[in-house]
């Protein structure tokens, strides 16, 4: 075997030798999840907005609501008005949206795309970092990190409360009190928002691990190896997921802000 002897040297950091532009992804990384962070924080805060009146799409940010801040809103709502004790920077996408929060900063694809992006830990494959000792996922506080499993429970959870709520934006009101089957444009973005989210949650590392795991033979446990089958597929395209996922529930909301805010009439009822 071929042997050549190379000399440690320390270098600057994003000292590399590769000649591609490596810094492309993590930049890209960078402005997209930049932007999702400051648009969320911004709606997480806002406290309006998330349900209009006239038509009957929750954005997901809000989804489950638990408390309702007016009487439009408290009557959708699964414990009806906020409690007067809570501060008022607290709305009701504060009390959920943790969770779909946590388990996507806690996701083994989006770790590995903001360790570089934000961290520089390092900032891309072979190119140094700005710092000398490496602490890894093994210590605190990176071994935080773990409980990814358990916010995947809570996201399964939530997955069938956003379908749930495709359920509910088919009923309108029908002007008398009552309400009446139709469909809209907010149903369809609502609809095609847990199918993402779905094909993200689904394919969770954890959970394929949780499925196919335990059993030595999986062959011999054939409904257990038809369900890692089918998470595997879907986690080999675990970023793209990631990504779709992202972008379309930040537009869902989008969306129903927009509706909310125009009073756009975009369904039609039967
Ligand atoms: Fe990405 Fe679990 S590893 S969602």
């Amino acid at each position: 075997m071929a042997q050549s002897e190379l000399t440690l040297t320390e270098h600057k950091p994003f000292h590399t030798q590769r000649k591609d532009v490596w810094w492309v992804q993590p930049l890209v990384v960078f402005l997209g999840l930049g932007t999702f962070i400051l648009y969320a924080t911004f709606r997480v805060f806002e406290g309006a907005h998330f349900l209009p009146d006239h038509a009957p799409y929750l954005t997901p940010f809000y989804s489950p609501l638990l408390f309702g801040i007016d009487e439009h809103t408290i009557a959708h709502s699964w414990f009806g008005a906020m409690p007067d004790w809570m501060p008022s920077l607290i709305t009701p996408a504060v009390l959920i949206l943790w969770a779909p929060l946590g388990f996507r900063f806690t996701c083994y694809y989006y770790r590995g795309a903001y360790y570089k992006a934000f961290w520089v830990d390092p900032p891309s494959c072979t190119v140094s970092e700005p710092r000398k000792g490496y602490r890894g996922e093994q210590s605190f506080p990176l071994i935080i990190q773990n409980i990814h499993r358990y916010f995947l429970y809570v996201a399964i959870v939530i997955v069938g409360v956003l379908a749930y709520d495709v359920w509910e934006a088919l009923w309108f009101s029908d002007g008398n009190g009552g309400k009446t089957f139709g469909i809209g444009i907010g149903t369809i973005v609502l609809a095609i928002n847990v199918v993402l989210l779905g094909g993200y949650t689904f394919g969770c590392h954890s959970l394929r691990h949780l499925v196919g795991g335990i059993v030595d033979l999986l062959s011999k446990a054939p409904i257990r190896r038809n369900m890692y089958n089918c998470i595997s597929c879907l986690n080999r395209r675990h970023m793209l997921w990631a990504w779709m996922s992202l972008c379309w529930v930040g537009f869902s909301d989008l969306y129903v802000r927009i509706i909310a805010t125009t009073g756009w009439k975009d369904y039609i009822t039967f």
